[in-house]
């Protein structure tokens, strides 16, 4: 399903890996790693940014997309999310990662065991997407 080649697949499960390492989870103890993959082959991370107001926290591939976008990147082809469990992402993703693709590969890493990587489509976890044009 996906365009991208092995090698930057992997580059990618590897980034949103190490991405999992700084997320700042004090409340949830659940950290949450994220990258996206850029038309043009570059890679940004993100990881969920907790706050002692809870409602302030942003999730990880939330804040991969907004670093992509805030250094000027719209256009992806692929992401790749990492927990402890192999988990897709929350509502609030989907429908910001909506917002920049019709549709896009997904890897779920599960990263208690790295080899496990789960592939979905945007698509197939948010049909009918929110989108005016
Ligand atoms: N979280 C993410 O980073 N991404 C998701 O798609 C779901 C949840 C984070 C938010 C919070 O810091 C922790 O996981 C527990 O919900």
């Amino acid at each position: 399903m996906t365009d991208i080649t092995d090698e930057q697949r992997q580059r990618l499960i590897d980034a949103a890996l190490k991405a999992r390492q700084q997320a700042y989870a004090p409340y949830s103890k659940f950290p949450v790693g994220a990258a996206v993959f850029t038309e043009d082959g570059q890679v940004f991370c993100g990881c969920n940014v907790e706050n002692a107001s809870f409602g302030l926290t942003n999730c990880a591939e939330r804040t991969a997309v907004f670093a992509a976008v805030a250094a000027g990147y719209q256009q992806f082809t692929a992401l790749a999310v990492a927990t402890a469990g192999g988990y897709s992402p929350c509502g609030a993703c989907r429908q910001v990662l909506a917002e920049f693709s019709d549709d896009l590969p997904i890897l779920i890493i599960d990263a208690r065991s790295e080899g496990r990587v789960e592939e979905v489509s945007l698509t197939e976890l948010l049909p009918r997407r929110f989108y005016r044009n």
